[in-house]
């Protein structure tokens, strides 16, 4: 089974949760994406109405249109019903990093008002300990880059400016990212508060305590971790 596939089958099985009238977020990522396209399809027959989405990036918002799903702001609708969204690892304790997509920011905000976060993944993003396959991507304002950059070598990172298609990579919000490699990291908490504390830093990709359940997919079946 290829990777696409077992990212569809996750999707497809955390899909069935959004019910009639939720508003819903809509993570990002190629894994994400089967989520929104299955949603899509069950507001085209009938199964699901009412539903409305909060995108986390443009691209997600490009997709949703496209599928035919009404989208919505935080002014019309506070509070999230459920957000189903990817990652780029999984630990134990459904901690997560995310943020290979650029998306970290709205991801985040929208999984701090939702009611419920559901990861969705293949089975390669399962870790035992975050910081081992990933590297955290920390947001950071274009002018803050330099001093942000040596702060995060300073707590030990080894720091790379994303590029993407040879350009320096932009995010939604016009900002940049840092991936900043550990050699796995012992105190997720800790780390998160330090990054937050230099000046310049917009955000950081690593969501302690969010999720509630993850769907994982297998060659043997998706795994439902809580
Ligand atoms: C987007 O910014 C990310 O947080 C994605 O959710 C994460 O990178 C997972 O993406 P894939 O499903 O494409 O692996």
């Amino acid at each position: 089974m290829s990777l696409d596939e077992l990212k569809r089958q996750a999707a497809e099985q955390a899909a069935a949760l959004v019910q009639s009238g939720m508003v819903v977020g809509l993570g990002t990522g190629s894994t994400a994406v089967h989520m929104v396209r299955a949603i899509g399809r069950m507001l085209a027959d009938g199964r699901l109405q009412d539903v409305v989405g909060i995108p986390t990036s443009e691209a997600t918002a490009q997709e949703a249109r496209r599928c035919g799903i009404l989208l919505t702001t935080f002014d019309q609708h506070p509070t999230i019903d459920i957000t189903i969204d990817g990652a780029d690892e999984i630990a134990p304790n459904l901690d997560l990093i995310k943020g290979l997509g650029g998306a970290l920011l709205r991801e985040k905000i929208v999984a701090a008002v939702s009611k419920q976060m559901v990861v969705v993944a293949d089975h390669s993003k399962r870790v035992a300990k975050l910081g081992t396959r990933a590297p955290v991507p920390v947001e950071v304002i274009p002018f803050a880059q330099r001093p942000v950059q040596t702060y995060l070598e300073l707590l030990g990172a080894r720091v790379v400016l994303r590029q993407k298609e040879g350009q320096v990579f932009q995010t939604d919000e016009g900002n940049l990212i840092l991936d900043c490699h550990f050699a796995g990291i012992d105190d997720p908490a800790g780390l998160g508060q330090a990054i937050r504390q230099q000046p310049g830093v917009v955000e950081h990709g690593l969501f302690l305590g969010m999720a509630s359940r993850a769907f994982v997919a297998t060659e043997s079946g998706v795994a439902v971790l809580e």
